[in-house]
């Protein structure tokens, strides 16, 4: 039995990687922040399942010793799904050197010293480091410098931690174009919303099997390191 660990896993589209792969076989180790009742709640339907294939792990992921001891906790590992992420915007005449450490710490540092933390396991099983990165890496998404920034360090961090780790550690990414709408301080107007949707070439948003589905194929294709694949209904076709 293999085992995937999904950071923000028990929410939204974290959460509906860990259904997928969980109903692919997969245990998993479900991380999550603050959203304990749901990653309880998640890991209870799982073991109702399949008994023992589930687990929850807390961390702070802006926080570089929770990093280190969310990874030292575990002890083997298959897959490391790189999910969780904060979004908000960060105009550059209200951008602070706290929104820059919060954002760059969560996106980009976490993933990069889990994978570190993680790739003797990884290697040991010749697993997998996927990362959940976005359309916005390559595509800059005005207002959010930062977290464009975040993710475009994400993407290269893929392509670069592919070259250093293989031959046995595959290293990839999918990016996701509009899938759940933000929420919170991030959360849009009705008339952003419609401006989004009318740039997407299938005119509508995906859902979070979308993404789901495409990790899965990733960690199946044994012969796939270092790409990054667009989830975004041909978004990036209008931008
Ligand atoms: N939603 C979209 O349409 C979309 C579009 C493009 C890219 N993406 C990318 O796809 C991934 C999932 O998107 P989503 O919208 O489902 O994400 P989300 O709801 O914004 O965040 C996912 C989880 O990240 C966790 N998290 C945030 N900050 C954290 C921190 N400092 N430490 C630990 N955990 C933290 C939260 O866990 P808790 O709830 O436990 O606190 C949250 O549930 C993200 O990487 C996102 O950038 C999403």
């Amino acid at each position: 039995m293999k085992t995937a660990l999904i950071t923000g896993g028990a929410q939204r589209i974290g959460a509906q990687i860990t259904q997928t792969l969980h109903e692919n076989n997969y245990n998993v180790i479900i991380h999550y922040r603050h959203s304990e009742q749901e990653a309880l709640a998640l890991a209870q339907q799982l073991n109702n399942k399949r008994s023992n294939s589930a687990t929850t792990l807390q961390a702070e992921l802006s926080n570089l010793d929770a990093v280190k001891t969310l990874a030292n906790a575990i002890d083997s590992l298959d897959i490391l799904v790189n999910n969780a992420s904060v979004f908000y915007p960060t105009p550059i005449n209200e951008a602070s050197q706290n929104s820059w450490n919060q954002i760059m710490a969560t996106n980009l540092i976490a993933p990069f010293f889990l994978s570190q933390t993680l790739a003797p396991t990884l290697l040991k099983n010749n697993g997998c480091i996927i990362n959940i990165v976005d359309v916005h890496a390559e595509r800059p998404l005005k207002n959010h410098s930062i977290y464009n920034i975040s993710k475009a360090g994400l993407a290269m961090m893929t392509k670069t931690l592919a070259k250093e780790l293989a031959p046995n550690i595959r290293v990839c990414g999918v990016s996701p174009g509009s899938i759940i709408w933000p929420e919170n301080e991030a959360k849009l107007t009705e008339d952003q919303k419609n401006k989004m949707l009318s740039k997407i070439a299938l005119e509508r948003q995906g859902d979070a099997g979308d993404i789901a589905n495409t990790v899965l194929f990733l960690a199946n294709s044994p012969y796939i390191t270092g790409q990054i694949i667009n989830v975004d209904g041909g978004r990036t076709l209008n931008q």
